[in-house]
């Protein structure tokens, strides 16, 4: 997979669907990486059903504030120069920031833990499903379940 971006723009944090092994190559640019194990989505403001956090969460600078229980995630922060390479182990979930336009590469090599197989078979036979049922019958409402699922249920485990 190529991915080519312009300058300070990112991508929202997310997990790959398949929970793949990621080797990311950074071929022309700079840009700051962020990534969490999944062990962490009780902190991070995961939406249900999906694959995403809360979109208006801003990695590179959170406020801690509007979204405490980010305090308590346990993440990983790089930056990635002109010619590296980014092992993301998988499922890992990853933000990227973009500070100059670039050109990166991604090879993938499918979830290898068991654990991870069965989830990655989930997300893409039954939550995905699921996703769009729900997105088709209820449409915004559903969207709008789903974001403040992401913060009562992250605010319920945060102590
Ligand atoms: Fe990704």
């Amino acid at each position: 997979m190529l991915f080519f971006g312009g300058t300070d723009s990112n991508t929202f944090m997310h997990y790959d669907i398949d929970l793949a092994n990621i080797f990311h190559f950074q071929i022309e640019g700079k840009k700051q990486c962020i990534l969490f194990d999944q062990k962490q989505n009780k902190h991070i403001y995961k939406i249900p059903y999906s694959l995403i956090t809360r979109e208006d969460i801003d990695f590179s600078n959170p406020d801690f504030e509007k979204w405490p229980a980010l305090k308590n995630a346990q993440g990983h922060v790089t930056n990635l120069n002109h010619g590296e390479v980014l092992y993301m182990p998988e499922g890992y979930w990853h933000y990227m920031k973009y500070h100059t336009p670039r050109f990166s590469m991604s090879l993938r090599a499918i979830a290898r833990n068991p654990k991870n197989l069965e989830k990655a078979i989930y997300n893409v036979f039954v939550m995905r499903n699921f996703d769009n049922v729900m997105r088709r019958i209820k449409g915004q409402k559903w969207i709008d379940w789903k974001n403040g699922q992401a913060i009562s249920k992250t605010h319920t485990s945060f102590k």
